[in-house]
């Protein structure tokens, strides 16, 4: 009993493949039964994979006998009297005119990114080196050696050649190859790690394979360009960028998605948002903003959260509150604009539907959003319509439903002051409100959140007291309103769900390179 009970209250949504395996049948029966029908289904799944590839590899072990006895009778050599190849990567190709191309021989390096053979003397090779993308055709001896025949996807190969214009080729150009070597071989494991049929946790655990995809490289390197994007969108306002420490002794966001650590003996966090630090700064340089790492404990699991996510920043002192929502809705609008431009054809691709939002973006009071919500039968509690009242938090899924119904950027300002964090400025007409903005994205929902910060020094003591914060540990940040405080604002966004919004991707986890979530810590 006491073993029965200790079973159902762990918690088993990590409990991977392997460990299910090597447990007896009776531990197995003990497992909660949607995860022991999840594990047998996965269980199942396995076992009908390995058959296959059995299968499979004897069928491939024959032929490949056969034609291996031949292979080893052919060898290719680099040519000599060929002229000297102009060695280069492959966006150097593209990025001119493909005349400028044909008839030069040149030497390219990358992986073998997919491989057919059209007959026994013909073969396509698609070669990528993280910077394109080139067709390689393999005529005659050099697709019949031993390492032709063996060549697995994901090799990474070394070839000779002279570009060739060819109209069905993507950028107009194919290489023809004179010669070719593996560089390191690759594995025919690699055919059976990933299929279509791939579940998405398969999918994650290969991620480092996964990654070297067509659409999720793609993905990669226009989160790279949104994120220069940022920093030129700030430079070019003169913003100071700095580097806030990410482990901290106090917390910004309430203390329910901290994530505590051991730091020489001594309590700390990792931090949930790197504002106060950026506050203290602005006597200093002026507007400021980071972008690094913010951490959250969430124990929710939703398509917009991640435990680990990049926080952009920023901190302008001298402001009102409408220059605050005026300059976030100018950061996403002038971010878009450069992102299309910087993006080209890369980003059309991967959103071929994108539109820049609609400006100027539409200001919302919270209490009118309650309203809102009231009106077209929005309810705080799907099953039992209980509709919203003035003071409830609007959830994720609601909040979405609205945004994607009113269908334009919304700037959703002015929040109880009891529904967000101890820092908000108070209003100056209605003390029980505060001057705070979410921004929310139709598809998306919310990806920036920001405020007015308080700048009295008793107002923020008192702060504090209401919070049952221990007033010393942030002295650094009490001390800035007792050294020339000044009205300030700021705000942060999630890099991830911006990501998301510009490139139509449902999904934080896709637009991180290994992302973290509650369940998922490797690779
Ligand atoms: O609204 P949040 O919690 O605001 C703050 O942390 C402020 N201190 C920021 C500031 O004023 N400097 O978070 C800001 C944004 C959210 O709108 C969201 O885009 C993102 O950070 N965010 C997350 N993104 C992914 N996963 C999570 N768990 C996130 N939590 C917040």
């Amino acid at each position: 009993m006491a073993d029965e009970a200790e079973t159902s209250s762990r918690d088993f949504s990590n409990l991977r493949l392997e460990d299910f395996l090597a447990m007896s049948e009776e531990e197995r029966q003990a497992l909660p039964k949607a995860r022991l029908k999840k594990m047998q289904k996965l269980a199942a799944l396995a076992e009908r994979k390995a058959a296959k590839a059995v299968e499979l590899e004897a069928d491939a072990e024959l032929q490949q006998q056969r034609r291996l006895e031949e292979a080893r009778r052919i060898h290719i050599e680099l040519d000599p009297r060929l002229p000297p190849p102009q060695s280069c990567q492959l966006r150097d190709v593209f990025a001119s005119e493909a005349a400028e191309w044909i008839g030069r021989r040149v030497l390219v390096q990358g992986w073998v990114h997919n491989i057919r053979f059209e007959s026994k003397k013909l073969a396509f090779l698609d070669l990528r080196d993280g910077t394109g993308f080139l067709q390689c055709v393999l005529t005659d001896k050099l697709c019949m050696t031993v390492e032709a025949i063996t060549l697995f996807r994901e090799a990474s190969v070394r070839l000779w050649g002279t570009l060739r214009e060819d109209a069905r080729a993507k950028g107009g150009l194919e290489l023809h190859a004179d010669y070719w070597c593996i560089i390191g071989p690759s594995h025919r494991d690699i055919e059976m790690i990933l299929t279509h049929e791939s579940n998405p946790d398969v999918l994650l655990t290969h991620r480092h394979l996964v990654i070297r995809g067509r659409h999720t490289s793609s993905v990669l390197k226009m989160r790279s360009i949104i994120t220069q994007c940022f920093r030129e969108h700030y430079f070019d306002r003169g913003y100071v960028e700095l580097a806030p420490p990410t482990i901290v002794n106090t917390m910004c966001e309430g203390g329910s998605t901290l994530f505590p650590l051991d730091y020489f003996g001594e309590q700390a966090y990792l931090t949930q948002s790197s504002q106060m630090y950026l506050e203290t700064a602005i006597p200093a340089v002026g507007d400021c903003f980071c972008i690094l790492p913010s951490y959250r404990a969430e124990k929710s699991s939703t398509r917009r959260h991640l435990a680990e996510f990049h926080h952009l920043e920023a901190e302008m002192p001298f402001i009102t509150f409408a220059q605050l929502l005026q300059a976030i809705e100018e950061l996403v609008c002038d971010v878009y604009a450069r992102v299309i431009h910087r993006g080209g054809e890369l980003f059309r691709e991967l959103n071929p539907n994108a539109a820049p939002p609609k400006r100027p973006f539409k200001r919302m009071d919270y209490a009118d959003a309650i309203e809102f919500c009231r009106q077209h039968r929005i309810y705080k509690d799907e099953e039992s319509r209980t509709p919203f009242e003035f003071g409830d938090d609007i959830p994720e899924a609601p909040e979405r439903r609205m945004t994607d119904m009113i269908g334009e950027p919304i700037l959703l300002c002015r929040f109880p002051i009891y529904l967000k964090s101890f820092y908000m400025q108070p209003c100056a007409d209605d003390p029980d409100l505060t001057e705070s903005v979410d921004l929310l994205m139709p598809g998306v929902g919310e990806i920036v959140g920001g405020s007015m910060r308080m700048w009295d020094h008793d107002e923020l003591v008192k702060a504090y007291e209401r919070e049952k914060m221990d007033a010393s540990a942030y002295y650094w940040y009490t001390d800035q309103r007792k050294f020339g405080s000044c009205p300030h604002g700021g705000y942060g966004l999630g890099l991830e769900r911006f990501c998301c919004y510009m490139l139509g991707v449902a999904h934080v986890r896709d637009v991180c390179l290994y992302p973290r979530y509650r369940g998922r810590l490797t690779p």
